[in-house]
């Protein structure tokens, strides 16, 4: 970062040089995810972020009346000083917010540079966040500096609408503080879409009124494996759950920050939690435990059973009155059929459907759809959209379904073919959980698989087998954090930061790829990461003598699914 000593105004004013040096930082606006189009003057003179410079915003909006507040915040962090938020629309020394830039995308904004102050105008709130975001990030962290804006206009706008990330919080348990620290990390890096992943074989962690052992019973797992599967225990119960009103407040938070919470349930597998507590929703009816080493459980809902059906009604119920998203999860991935292939009521459940087998699907597998396209049209008639997991396409799509693609982006290009939305996830790519170095000794122990940083930048999320008209269909690019092995938020971070970082530049920006420039924009978001706390792996960053980064040239391996 390139700092100078500011001398002009202070000779001139008292000649008293020394006691009113001031050192004075350079701000820089390459930032990440690096900005659709930034323009410098070659010869402006800058704008100095320094004492008594004020937040403006339109009188009476909340929305802009909270960016503000977000602006000083960031401000305080970056410099150790309190800038003063004030009503109104007068822009000198000042750094005003409004809306009424002129866009089709509801997330863009200007931000603009002049010596005389700094204007963020979004098309909505959310662009106006944005442009806080990117004047965040452009600032050094350099407490009680003054800090000079060069003047400049910056343009820009997302590339993709939905840019997620996901959280599972069943296989391990965090707190309201941390998921809200989580969606705060979300919020540096632009996105807004967070996936929270809130039920599984090893906890169902959302409160549901109408089937409270849900919680009471399904959210507590006896004693949880050690390591991958060794068949030791490590003897110490384990659980925690949301009560509806702490969703609700997770919702509101995220809210603020312009990050929609999409809630997965996910069916008809991954439910042996749900099964523990209501046992009569499985095939066999149990009796079952809630699950305490990893994998993928035979013990699914019924398919057959018109309870189970009720059962999905009843629980989308609740989650879309404490969800206001229009995209609600189901997941629909890694459901065994080897229990409904035995089952009466499944098997009952076929003939009554007339469901037959055929080349490209097994009679189970149509059996699956059935629940989805159940799940689905319920959603549907209470204006919500579905998204799933991309083994939905198997024994064929719901007719609005949006398509997760997580096993390679194949299933992505069968669904924008089929004229699906769909969102890009693919697992050696976008699989956090996974190895981010190859000596993988020192590191906490992760699932398996190997996605460096320099692989992520790489990941073109617009398959060259789709045509540009197909490639509409792609409305979004996500991460995926699955907890197994990670159960501190610390760690956590550690996993997905700096790989966010990456991510973020293919949800945001259309800038051909350049990973040195990349890197050079990472090293000055770091001290962000520091400055808020963060844990973050820095291999990337270690110099030739600590060991180089590793080339982007390995394949996922070990047990990573
Ligand atoms: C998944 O990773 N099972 C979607
Ligand atoms: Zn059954």
């Amino acid at each position: 970062m390139r700092s100078f000593i500011k001398l002009t105004g202070c000779l001139a004013a008292a000649g008293a040089l020394a006691s009113c040096q001031s050192v004075t930082e350079v701000a820089n606006y390459q930032v990440v995810p690096l900005p659709q189009q930034i323009v410098t003057a070659e010869q402006g003179s800058p704008f100095v972020l320094k004492s008594g410079v004020k937040i403006v915003y339109p009188q009476g909006n909340e929305d802009m009346l909270r960016n503000a507040q977000f602006l000083a915040e960031y401000l305080k962090t970056a410099t150790g000083k309190d800038f003063a938020i004030e009503e109104g629309t007068e822009g000198k020394n000042a750094i005003t917010l409004a809306i009424g830039q002129v866009s089709d995308n509801p997330e863009a904004y200007q931000l603009k540079v002049t010596a005389d102050g700094v204007s963020i105008t979004g098309s909505t709130a959310a662009g106006v966040f944005y442009g806080i975001q990117t004047l965040r990030k452009s600032l050094p962290i350099a407490l009680g500096a003054d800090v000079a804006l060069p003047e400049a206009t910056i343009n820009d706008a997302p590339r993709f609408g939905y840019r997620g990330a996901h959280f599972d919080v069943s296989r391990h348990f965090f707190t309201v503080d941390e998921v809200k620290s989580y969606i705060d990390m979300m919020a540096l890096h632009n996105m807004n879409r967070f996936h929270w992943h809130i039920t599984d074989d090893q906890g169902w962690r959302i409160e549901i009124k109408k089937y409270p052992k849900l919680t009471e019973v399904g959210s507590m797992r006896d004693e949880t494996v050690i390591g991958h599967n060794t068949g030791k225990y490590d003897g110490k119960p384990y659980g925690g759950f949301y009560t509806q009103e702490q969703a609700k407040e997770i919702v509101k938070y995220a809210a603020d920050r312009y990050i929609t919470v999409i809630p997965e349930i996910d069916m008809p597998g991954h439910m042996q939690a749900a099964l523990t507590a209501y046992p009569e929703l499985g095939c066999t009816g149990g009796p079952y435990k809630v699950w305490t080493m990893w994998g993928v459980s035979d013990n699914v809902l019924c398919a057959g059973k018109d309870s189970v059906l009720t059962f999905i009604d009843d629980v989308l119920t609740e989650i879309m009155d404490i969800f206001p998203s229009t995209y609600i999860h189901v997941g629909g991935d890694e459901c065994p059929k080897t229990q409904w292939e035995k089952c009466p009521d499944c098997q009952k459940r076929i003939k009554a459907l007339g469901i037959k087998g055929d080349k490209k699907h097994s009679k189970e597998e149509y059996l699956q759809s059935f629940v989805i396209n159940h799940a689905e049209k319920f959603l549907n008639a209470h204006g919500r959209d579905m998204i799933g997991w991309d083994e939905i396409l198997e024994g064929g799509l719901s007719p609005n379904a949006t398509v997760m693609s997580w096993r390679g982006i194949k299933g992505g290009i069968e669904a924008a073919k089929q004229k699906h939305d769909v969102i890009m996830t693919p697992t050696d790519y976008l699989y956090f959980d996974y190895y981010q170095v190859k000596d993988t000794k020192n590191e906490p122990e992760a699932i398996g698989g190997y996605v460096p940083l320099e692989k992520v930048y790489g990941f073109d999320p617009l398959p060259e087998e789709l045509t540009p008209e197909e490639h509409k269909y792609i409305i979004g690019v996500q991460a995926n954090l699955w907890t197994e092995y990670i159960p501190t938020l610390s760690q956590a971070q550690y996993m997905v930061l700096p790989r966010w970082a990456a991510l973020s530049e293919l949800q945001w920006t259309t800038a051909a790829k350049d990973y040195d420039g990349f890197l050079s924009r990472l090293s000055r978001l770091r001290h962000w990461y520091d400055a808020e706390g963060y844990n973050y792996c820095k291999f990337v960053f270690q110099t030739p003598e600590q060991g180089e980064a590793p080339a982007a040239d390995g394949e996922p391996q070990g047990e990573a699914k």
